[in-house]
C-alpha cells in the first residue's frame, strides 16, 4: 500500500517501515524473555543477561550489540517494558537499591509546612512513606503493580496512610494547582521534555516544590543509559516553565539506585 504513494515514498518509506518492524520484533523478543526470567534485584544486569541470552541463541556479538542498542532506544520511548522490568525487580527478595528516603528530598522538605505531595513513579514508596510520616498528604503512582503492593505494605507497617495508584505516567492525571510538592526520583521516562515539565508546573500550587534526582549524561553521549537525563536539558526546561531554581547540581555521587558513584542531576525548583 505504501508503494502507491509515489516514487519517493516507494523507495524511502518501505525502508523506514522495515526498520520499524525490525525494532518492534526485537523489542517484543526482549519483553517475551523478560516475562520468563526469575525476579532480579539488580536492574543494571538485565541488559547484560539479555545479551548473553541472545548470544546463546546463536547471534553474533555484532547482532547481539545491535539488538541491545534497539532495546535501549525503545526503553526511552516505551512504557510497556518498565512494568515488566520493575515487577521483576520488586519481586526479588533483596533490593539492590536504597530503601531509605532520598537525601535531596529530605533536605528539600526540612522545615517546610507539610501539604499535598505527589510521588511520581513511587516504586516501593520509600519517599511516600517518609513524607507521610512527616505529615504530608501523599499520593503516588507507578506502572509496577508489584511496587504499588510493596508501597502499600510499607505504609501500613509504618502506620501511615498513602494513596498508591497503579497507573502509567501517560495515564495519570496530574491535575491543575493540586500539589505542594512533586517528587521525581530516578524516573526512566523523559522528565526533561518541555511539555512534561510544563505539565508538572501546571499541577503545582504557587510556592510548590519540584524535586528531581536522576542518573545523568549528555544527550548523544556514547554509552548513554536509557534512564539518564541531560542536566542542561533539565535546567532549560525548568527555566522555560518559569520555575525558580532553588538548587541545581550536576555532580558525581552515589546513586540510590545503582549504589555506585556515577553522574547525577539534582534539582529543587519552586513554582513562582
Ligand atoms: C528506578 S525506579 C525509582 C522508584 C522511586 N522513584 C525511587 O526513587 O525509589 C523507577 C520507577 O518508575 C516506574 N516507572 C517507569 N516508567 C513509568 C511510567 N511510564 N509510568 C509510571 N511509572 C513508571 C517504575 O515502575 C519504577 O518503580
Amino acid at each position: 500500500m505504501m508503494q502507491a504513494a509515489g516514487i519517493g515514498a516507494a523507495v524511502v518509506q518501505p525502508l523506514a517501515w522495515g526498520a520499524q518492524a525490525d525494532a518492534e520484533r526485537t523489542w517484543r523478543a526482549f519483553l517475551a524473555w523478560l516475562a520468563t526470567i526469575p525476579p532480579n534485584d539488580n536492574p543494571g544486569s538485565l541488559l547484560r543477561d539479555y545479551r548473553a541470552h541472545v548470544l546463546a541463541g546463536g547471534a553474533s556479538a555484532a547482532e547481539a550489540d545491535g539488538q541491545i542498542k534497539v532495546v535501549m532506544e525503545m526503553m526511552r520511548t516505551r512504557e510497556d517494558g518498565w512494568q515488566l522490568i520493575f515487577n521483576k525487580i520488586y519481586a526479588a527478595s533483596n533490593p539492590g537499591f536504597s530503601v531509605k528516603p532520598n537525601g535531596l528530598l529530605m533536605s528539600a522538605v526540612e522545615g517546610r509546612k507539610p501539604g499535598r505531595a505527589l510521588d511520581v513513579g513511587m516504586g516501593q514508596g520509600r519517599n511516600s512513606v517518609f513524607l507521610a510520616i512527616r505529615g504530608w498528604d501523599v499520593t503516588g503512582f507507578d506502572v509496577s503493580d508489584e511496587g504499588i503492593s510493596v508501597a502499600r505494605k510499607n505504609a501500613a507497617a509504618a502506620g501511615v496512610a498513602i494513596r498508591a495508584v497503579q497507573k502509567s505516567n501517560s495515564n495519570f492525571d496530574y491535575g491543575t494547582a493540586q500539589w505542594d510538592l512533586v517528587v521525581i526520583t530516578y524516573e526512566p521516562f523523559p522528565v526533561t521534555d518541555q511539555a512534561y515539565v510544563q505539565r508538572v508546573w501546571n499541577s503545582l500550587r504557587v510556592g510548590g516544590l519540584l524535586v528531581v534526582e536522576s542518573f545523568a549524561s549528555d544527550k548523544g553521549a556514547a554509552g548513554r543509559k536509557p534512564v539518564d537525563i541531560d542536566p542542561g536539558e533539565l535546567l532549560r526546561a525548568v527555566f522555560a516553565a518559569d520555575f525558580r531554581i532553588v538548587r541545581f547540581e550536576d555532580v558525581e555521587g552515589v546513586s540510590d539506585w545503582s549504589l555506585d558513584r556515577t553522574r547525577l542531576a539534582r534539582m529543587v525548583a519552586e513554582k513562582r
